[in-house]
């Protein structure tokens, strides 16, 4: 068995993109410039969104913090994303997610120009991911690309069992996994609340994708002996020994999940570190231009 470290493999792509921007430089280009807009005090996109700033730092990027008190309306928030569409100097943006319940996030979502939009949340970059062309890759899913292309991970004609079927990660990346092109050409099952025997889909998978939400839900009775185990899942569970109070899990029971696996991310240090790694890609990516090719 062989642990997918994330946390390493992000320290090893931020290093190549800390490369780039100090080429940049010396070029006298423009620095890439990301802007995260936080709204509220949820603690779990705070400490997303001090991540996310903090690997700019790493790399050399620019970064913008806007935070603003959730009594914002939605106007107002629309007013700032106008803003960052139009700005020259931000190359991308994103605008952390959950928003209050009194913003529409779909509106949000589709207030953001499309080029700008290092998420990869817009429909318009949805859709082209769907058709195979050059788009911003979700970064959750594109760090678990990244990471299954960089571990050399075959994933043609195998067969993929997506765990969670939701808009950021278990829809893309069972479109990823299934298209006809690098790390894809998997027969791919999407599974969600409603699958009748889910156990019974995951048991037959050559690699799952939890995405699920729910703190060790994937057992070892439920995997099959050599399967390749990502777990998206970022759950914090209470820990009095901790002095946070809390810890984190997966979705997946590591300890006995491991025993059989042949690759498996850990939580944390797995899937999450690749996910900052690729939306700092993504702002490099628009800060050259090249979106859309
Ligand atoms: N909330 C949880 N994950 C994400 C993410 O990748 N981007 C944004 N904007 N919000 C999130």
């Amino acid at each position: 068995m062989e642990i997918l470290n994330g946390k390493k493999l992000s320290q090893d792509i931020k290093a190549e993109i800390a490369e780039e921007v100090k080429l940049i430089k010396q070029k006298g280009g423009k620095i890439p410039h990301l802007a995260a807009v936080l709204i509220g005090n949820n603690p779990a996109s705070e400490s997303y969104v001090r991540s996310k700033v903090r690997s700019c730092d790493f790399v050399g990027f620019e970064s913008t913090l806007i935070r603003k008190d959730d009594s914002i309306t939605e106007e107002e928030l629309l007013e700032i994303i106008h803003e960052l569409n139009t700005s020259d100097d931000v190359d991308g943006f994103i605008v952390q997610l959950p928003l209050p319940k009194h913003i529409d996030e779909v509106k949000v979502t589709l207030a953001i120009d499309p080029k700008k939009d290092v998420d990869g949340f817009h429909p318009v970059n949805f859709g082209r991911m769907a058709q195979g062309l050059d788009c911003y890759l979700p970064a959750t899913p594109f760090g678990i690309i990244q990471m299954i292309e960089r571990y050399g991970i075959e994933t043609s004609g195998k067969h993929a069992v997506v765990v969670g079927r939701s808009n950021i990660v278990g829809t893309p990346m069972s479109i990823l996994l299934s298209r006809k092109a690098k790390s894809g050409n998997a027969t791919v099952t999407l599974t969600h609340s409603r699958t009748k025997d889910l156990a019974a889909e995951v048991s037959r998978a050559d690699i799952v994708i939890a995405a699920i939400g729910i703190p060790n839900f994937i057992s070892a009775d439920m995997v099959k002996e050599g399967a390749v185990i990502i777990d998206v899942g970022i759950n914090r569970v209470e820990d009095e020994s901790r002095k946070k109070g809390y810890r984190l899990v997966g979705d997946v029971d590591f300890d006995s999940v491991s025993e059989k696996a042949s690759y498996i991310t850990p939580v944390p240090g797995g899937v999450g570190p690749m996910t900052v790694t690729s939306l700092l890609m993504n702002t490099l990516k628009s800060s050259r231009k090249e979106i859309y090719g």
